[in-house]
């Protein structure tokens, strides 16, 4: 076998990750540079000899390393992304060193069995039933389309269709229904299932954006036939819980007069939260659903990327996504992860679910979920007392929504001016949305990292912006 150089990789590689790393607390959480500049210093001609590794890999730390985002900074706010685990990125470095094609179990068992590990956790730890099944996909986006292609498996064989064999033309109808606050990660599922996105029956919200089981109640009376509903564990405006038992209860009804359904939980933001018994009053009930999909990217903090899709029914789930081909080896008393994911080739992304699990233990995760949820409470009671600003949600886990206040009264100016500012200087990232068509600054707090120091440098920051801006 030749041989690589290794080491003179690693002794550039090392360094620099370490030195980016130690510098989160205290560097830029946003890099400057436009578009233009950050081009320029990469963009090359592709070069028709090659160069040695340790000189590519030196040139992007030291050319790309200017303009990366400090995403795991614990005062990244923005969107709704998770921070980085010592533990996981140690466990990256693993797969990347390994580079296992985690498909299936025959050619890497190491990897296959740990993931089967992870897998088991995430149940124990959520509360799943301990049948379901688990894929580990790409993100959230992912474990839905995987867990509704199960649900599409399963209410059309309810009534004598096989979709993966026969297709959705002449298929019996099926109606699918979404709350008014869905994600768009939802109906873009739906759009790669050939369910459309505009076909979905849309159900009303609350003013938390928690779909209302009367509302559900009054549509699924005039559906008949199969059935999909889709409820959320943490919106990612408001990071409210929709009312599981009650959504449970009136589909219970909708099953008794004869309509195979499947409730669907998108628990990108908040599904973590069953694991704090804190919580049982918001999640109650999320168990008596039939499928969830998650994140471990988000507030598992493992890193980009790792979705995860479980189904109650893993008959349905395995029908929708497993593959045979006559040269692999699969089967027997093993998992293969092809069987449960929409890749086929893979890398073993739910290492670094094992080792954070393990690393942060039971124990650890309740404290990151109410960690996280009391630091975006710090914020929220900062920002209210400061009279600068209201606060637009009831702060139930770690999502904030934030109306500043513009003397003017064009409080969306006001908004975007004060994230600009916080972003230029460097101190703190936020992301904004539109909520009910308002203009609205969004706190995500997601990353194991963030400490009341963070919350308290970033909200002094914010205050003293939104004064200057508002002159
Ligand atoms: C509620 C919700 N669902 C799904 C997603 C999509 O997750 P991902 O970006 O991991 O695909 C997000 C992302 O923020 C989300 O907030």
């Amino acid at each position: 076998m030749r041989r690589s150089d290794w080491k003179a990789v690693l002794d550039v590689v090392g360094p620099a990750s370490l030195e980016h790393l130690e510098s989160l607390p205290d560097r830029p959480v946003y890099p400057r540079g436009d578009r233009a500049e950050v081009m320029a210093a990469v963009d090359r001609e592709l070069p028709a000899t090659g160069v040695d590794a340790a000189t590519v890999v030196a040139d992007l730390a030291r050319e790309v390393g200017p303009y990366v985002t400090a995403v795991a900074s614990g005062r990244f706010f923005g969107f709704v992304m998770g921070g980085l685990h010592p533990a996981a990125w140690g466990a990256e470095i693993l797969v990347s060193t390994w580079d296992q094609n985690a498909g299936l179990y025959a050619p890497t068992p190491g990897v296959a069995a740990a993931e089967e590990v992870a897998a088991r956790w995430i149940l124990e730890l959520v509360g799943l039933p301990a049948e379901s099944s688990v894929g580990f996909v790409t993100g959230g986006q992912m474990a839905t389309f995987t867990c509704l292609a199960a649900a599409r498996h399963e209410v059309l064989r309810a009534v004598g269709w096989d979709v993966e064999a026969e297709g959705l033309i002449g298929a019996p109808p099926l109606t699918v229904v979404l709350k008014t606050g869905v994600h768009s990660t939802v109906p873009r599922a739906l759009r790669y299932l050939g369910l459309g996105e505009r076909a979905a029956r849309r159900v009303a919200c609350d003013d938390e954006d928690r779909m209302r089981p009367d509302a559900l109640d009054e549509l699924l009376r005039t559906v008949t036939g199969p059935t999909i509903v889709v409820v959320e564990s943490g919106n990612v405006n408001t990071g409210a819980f929709d009312h599981f038992s009650a959504v449970a209860d009136v589909v219970d009804a909708h099953r008794a007069r004869g309509n195979p359904t499947w409730v669907h939980v998108d628990g990108a933001v908040m599904l973590l939260a069953a694991a704090a018994p804190s919580f049982d009053d918001r999640t109650r009930g999320v168990d008596r659903m039939d499928s969830w999909s998650t994140d471990g990217h988000k507030l598992l903090n493992v890193a980009y990327d790792c979705g995860i899709a479980i189904c109650r029914n893993a008959a349905a789930h395995r029908a929708a996504m497993s593959v045979q081909a006559s040269y692999l080896e699969q089967g027997g008393d093993v998992r293969d992860a092809m069987d449960w994911n929409p890749e086929f080739s893979r890398r073993a992304r739910a290492l670094g679910v094992y080792a954070t699990l393990r690393s942060l233990g039971r124990e650890g995760v309740v404290e990151l979920v109410e960690r996280t949820s009391a630091m975006a409470r710090r914020f929220a009671d900062q920002l209210a007392a400061s009279g600068q600003a209201e606060v637009v949600n009831d702060v139930v886990s770690n999502q904030v929504l934030v109306r500043w206040l513009a003397p003017d009264g064009d409080h969306g100016a006001l908004v975007d001016e004060v994230m600009a500012r916080i972003r230029a200087e460097g101190t703190a990232f936020f992301s904004g949305t539109s909520y009910r068509g308002e203009r609205l600054m969004r706190i995500s707090v997601s990353d194991w990292a963030t400490d009341e120091d963070d919350v308290d440098r970033t909200v002094a920051a914010l205050l003293r912006h939104a004064a200057a801006a508002t002159g």
